[in-house]
């Protein structure tokens, strides 16, 4: 890993003038101007292009223990430099990364207090970004009764935004107007085990479309010892940073000297200059934990989980909880899904058709008691197996077949009890050469009074992580803190939930997700990393969920864009063994589509309507290409121009047949094989609902 370089340069637009200070990106097209306004306040204003995005807004903080940081400041120094970085990335969209922008510190001084606080603005090609550098204070630690980042936008923009719910993310999409965002209509969900929305607040990645056709989407980089910020509504098109909160009232307690994570926006002219963005990454801190991938392998994965979630087989077992310790006692259903036999099914399975991981949820013992109690605490130790289950004859038995177990670890919401057994877990895991874990929060959270997205919960989220590097395992979080980047300082947080996910489909209230789901996260969730969406699924109909009518939205067609589309170097291939047994020549697209990228472009899309991508891996030279599309058809025209000259590459495409529809023809599927090199156009039809995957093989001549 090649470390930052920090070249000092002075720049001539950032000198001081008395109408501000002015910071630009390297292209010059993001300009910030920094200011004080009238009561000495700091303001910020963005502009591309132009065109001013982000009108004066100011910056500070409220103290529950010390006086604020608001106003009264008066400008100390200034320091411009340029940041020039290049560097690899063990797993993800691109191998490696060069970054570009320019910084600048304002350290400005409150006159009557003498109290000093330090803002850095960095902007690059693609965005811009600050964070507060909070010097050693007197106080020793400061309490943030709130953080007041204001994003005055300029114009009221189409907004794509899911609510500031402090306890998960397992929203739908929504697309309205800024100034028609109401958080609070969207409280209560009844499928969501914990949720709680507290006022008319955003969370963010939040993105935003203006009539002049700019794209910008608002998120954080860096999320470390802090609570997750959304962005709460103070007027027409106005926000302010609004963090999550705790029991006191108050948002977070931190140490002095201190640098908050960075509020960031991505910026563009079109919907896909969001996608190559990389700034996310280039504000984290670099790899801290070497190379892994001695033990961690991008993978493609199936497991005992959506027979669970279509109710047709079961997480608990039916034991009886005795003083601590769970009794079989001749009680069991007999529904139980984690048992030897049905494991080795799925291992037989993965053996047969190439895939390196089976996940086994419902293994350990209590799922009797996980969710819909309050006392959670002590009921999932992690490393007793129900009677049924033997966890080292399985792992043996997987790998000796070249598959390895997955584990899951469900905490139902109880961080205490998993601090205390993460140990004896992990090195349970790395005893038995297990080195991926899925582990779950559902249900709200305890001790109540702390939230899924503060900062108490911020840090165990982090320190589990840090703590399951030192046993070799890789981290697949559901129910998490949304991912800020950090898997660029640690890369071994390889995929997390931190949306609605693949199981909404079998069980959520509107009989599934909406068909714009995929295209609508494409432009505001993935841009936060890689999520376990868990594609895959080729019988549709689940005829489970409230009226037993759900289904999933898509065509087969987008099942298979969904491998390319959704960024994760991990991939589900969820389905049951038996329906993938009845479609080989489907399946034949996930055993081939590649998991670990060198390069990776973005074709084409709109903010909720469609996505398409291109994608090389590092094994091969070939390319991967998918899209999936929402209710409106379309046919898409793509530029092979990113093809290697004078090869030829032979194409499998997977797609929508031409009267396909997700409504009323979801299973009509094309293969075709077809001849392409560079500069020729690839015009591809995307059904309602639609999508396909594609495999262009490079011919060796
Ligand atoms: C919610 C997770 O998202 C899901 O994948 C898992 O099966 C259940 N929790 C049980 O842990
Ligand atoms: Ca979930």
């Amino acid at each position: 890993m090649k470390k930052g370089i920090l070249a000092l340069i002075a720049l001539a637009f950032a000198a001081c003038q008395p109408e501000g200070h002015f910071v630009s990106s390297p292209d010059g097209a993001i300009q910030v101007q920094v200011d004080l306004g009238a009561t000495g306040a700091l303001e910020y204003a963005v502009r591309f292009d132009g065109e001013e995005l982000v009108e004066k807004s100011k910056l500070g903080f409220d103290f529950a223990n010390a006086e604020d940081l608001l106003e009264g400041f008066k400008v100390k120094t200034i320091d411009v430099q340029k940041v020039e970085e290049n560097y690899t990335m063990q797993w993800g969209a691109n191998e490696t990364v060069k970054a570009e922008s320019n910084e600048m510190t304002v350290r400005v001084v409150q006159t009557e207090t003498g109290r000093e606080l330090g803002i850095i603005f960095r902007v690059s090609n693609d965005g811009y970004a600050f964070r507060y550098d909070i010097p050693a204070m007197e106080e020793g630690e400061l309490i943030v009764a709130n953080e007041r980042s204001e994003f005055n936008l300029a114009s009221d923009a189409m907004a794509h935004w899911i609510p500031g719910d402090w306890e998960i993310y397992e929203h739908p999409v929504n697309h309205t107007r800024i100034s028609e965002i109401n958080a609070l209509s969207k409280a209560n969900h009844p499928n969501l085990a914990a949720t709680h929305i507290v006022e008319n607040s955003v969370s963010t990645p939040v993105t935003f479309v203006f009539d002049s056709g700019t794209h910008m989407s608002i998120h954080e980089a860096a999320l470390v010892n802090y609570s997750g910020m959304t962005l709460k509504k103070t007027g027409e098109t106005s926000f302010v940073s609004s963090l999550v909160g705790r029991a006191d009232g108050n948002k977070a307690t931190i140490p002095t000297p201190f640098k908050t994570p960075w509020r960031m926006a991505v910026i563009g002219d079109e919907a896909t200059d969001l996608l190559a963005s990389h700034f996310m990454y280039d504000l984290n801190e670099p790899n801290v934990m070497g190379d892994i991938t001695d033990w961690f392998k991008p993978q493609k994965y199936v497991g005992i989980w959506w027979e669970m979630h279509m109710g047709k087989s079961t997480w608990d077992y039916g034991m009886t909880q005795d003083m601590g310790t769970w009794i079989a006692d001749g009680k069991e259903h007999g529904k139980h899904g984690a048992t030897n036999e049905n494991t080795m099914r799925y291992i037989d399975f993965a053996a047969e058709h190439g895939f390196s991981g089976v996940l086994v949820e419902g293994w350990n013992t209590g799922w009797e008691h996980w969710i819909g109690f309050d006392d959670r605490e002590g009921v999932f130790d992690f490393v007793t197996p129900y009677p049924d289950y033997d966890l080292v004859m399985l792992q043996d038995y997987a790998k000796s077949k070249g598959v390895s177990l997955v584990m899951h670890h469900e905490t139902s919401a109880a961080p205490r009890t998993y601090d205390q057994q993460m140990d004896t877990a992990y090195a349970l895991m790395k005893s038995n050469d297990i080195h991926l874990v899925k582990s779950g929060y559902v249900g709200p959270l305890l001790p109540k009074g702390e939230f899924h997205h503060g900062q108490w919960m911020v840090n165990h989220y982090n320190n589990a992580v840090q703590r399951a590097f030192e046993y070799e395992v890789a981290v697949n979080t559901h129910e998490p803190i949304k991912g800020t980047g950090l898997e660029r300082t640690w890369p071994n947080w390889v995929a997390r939930e931190g949306a609605r996910g693949q199981e909404f489909n079998a069980w959520s209230i509107e009989g599934g997700n909406f068909v714009d789901h995929l295209p609508s996260m494409a432009f505001t969730r993935f841009l936060s990393g890689p999520m376990d969406y868990t594609p895959g699924v080729f019988k549709l109909e689940t005829k489970s969920g409230p009226e037993g009518e759900n289904r999933v939205r898509s065509t087969i067609g987008q099942q298979f864009g969904l491998y390319v589309v959704v960024p994760s170097p991990i991939q589900m291939a969820c389905d049951l063994p038996e329906n993938y047994q009845a479609h080989l020549d489907w399946l034949q697209f996930i055993k081939d589509v590649a998991v670990d990228w060198e390069t990776s472009i973005p074709l084409a899309g709109e903010v909720g309507q469609f996505v398409a991508w291109a994608r090389t891996p590092k094994e091969n030279q070939n390319w991967y290409l998918g899209a999936v599309n929402a209710e409106q058809e379309r046919t898409l025209n793509i530029d092979l121009d990113f093809l290697e000259e004078r090869v030829t590459y032979t194409a499998e495409i997977y797609r929508d047949a031409d009267d396909a529809h997700w409504e009323s023809n979801p299973y009509a599927v094309t293969i075709e094989t077809k001849t392409f090199k560079k500069g020729d156009v690839f015009k591809i039809r995307l059904a309602s609902g639609g999508g396909f995957g594609a495999i262009f093989n490079k011919n060796v001549e």
